[in-house]
């Protein structure tokens, strides 16, 4: 029963970038929970075939999350919704703050932070009403941060100034949302190895972005993180994981990573 909330209706989860990497593995894994779970990205085709392997538990809906005035619509079009797990995001680009190109900047800014305030505003009325009076249920909002966040890297800045917004976001809400029955949840994940997000760095420079995981003895995977977000989102209602640093055990610190020769 998804979420253990002692309730038999079935529960709605929308993954945000759920086409591929930590996002589509959530969705997986949500379903096999056993929520109904509505998968966002830009690419039709790539949602689409996840959502066609979950089966008749998922939806499929090209959204950009930038894009306020859609992010809009797409709420409106929900009847229910009880989880979000805002995870679309990304790193561009890997420069000195010296060199960095600000575009690169304010696309980070655009998906890692507004894409989050987007989502989370347009869904929390639904929220809210899934949580009902917080006596047996509440809505939860989950934000995928990074362990970027709270310790800076060279050639980071970037990506960590966006990440530490996105955990300034995290921390706000639950203040702001104290007493009502929506949780704040924030999971930092610290190297992941998945198909896109290094390359999507480099602009598609294979060799550099295998050169992140070079020598590394098992980073996480996707299905790693997405075993941790199931786990705090099943949990009952009035627990709050507020935050959960979750990292490979070959990398004890942002620098402090064990490498095979
Ligand atoms: N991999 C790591 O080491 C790591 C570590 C810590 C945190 N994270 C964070 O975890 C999240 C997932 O990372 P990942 O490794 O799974 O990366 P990924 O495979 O590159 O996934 C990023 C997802 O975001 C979607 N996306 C990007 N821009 C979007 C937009 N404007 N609107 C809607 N969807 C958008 C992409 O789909 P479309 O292109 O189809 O839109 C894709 O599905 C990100 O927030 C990332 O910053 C990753």
């Amino acid at each position: 029963m998804a979420g253990q909330q002692g309730q038999q209706r079935e529960q709605v989860a929308v993954v945000t970038g759920a086409s591929s990497g930590i996002g589509a593995a959530t969705a997986r894994r949500l379903a096999a929970e056993g929520f109904r779970v509505v998968l966002v990205a830009r690419r039709a085709e790539r949602i689409e075939e996840v959502a066609k392997e979950i089966g008749a538990a998922a939806t499929a809906q090209v959204l950009d999350v930038t894009d306020r005035t859609a992010v809009a619509a797409f709420a409106a079009s929900l009847d229910r919704v009880d989880v979000l797990v805002n995870n679309a995001g990304g790193a561009f680009g890997a420069e000195s703050v010296a060199d960095g190109d600000p575009e690169d900047w304010r696309r980070m800014y655009e998906v890692n932070v507004l894409g989050v305030l987007h989502m989370t505003q347009a869904l929390l009325p639904a929220l809210r009403a899934a949580g009902g009076d917080g006596a047996d249920g509440a809505g939860t909002v989950l934000v995928l941060s990074s362990t970027a966040a709270f310790t800076p890297y060279e050639g980071g800045g970037g990506y960590v100034a966006a990440k530490a917004g996105a955990h300034a976001i995290a921390g706000t809400l639950r203040l702001e949302l104290v007493g009502e029955p929506v949780r704040v949840i924030e999971i930092a994940p610290g190297m992941v190895r998945t198909d896109e997000f290094a390359l999507t760095r480099f602009g598609g420079d294979a060799a550099k972005a295998a050169s992140v995981y070079a020598g590394v003895d098992e980073p996480l995977t996707a299905e790693d993180v997405a075993d941790t977000i199931a786990w705090t989102v099943t949990r009952p209602p009035h627990v709050n994981v507020d935050l959960l640093v979750v990292r490979p055990r070959a990398q004890a610190a942002q620098h402090r990573i064990a490498r095979k020769p």
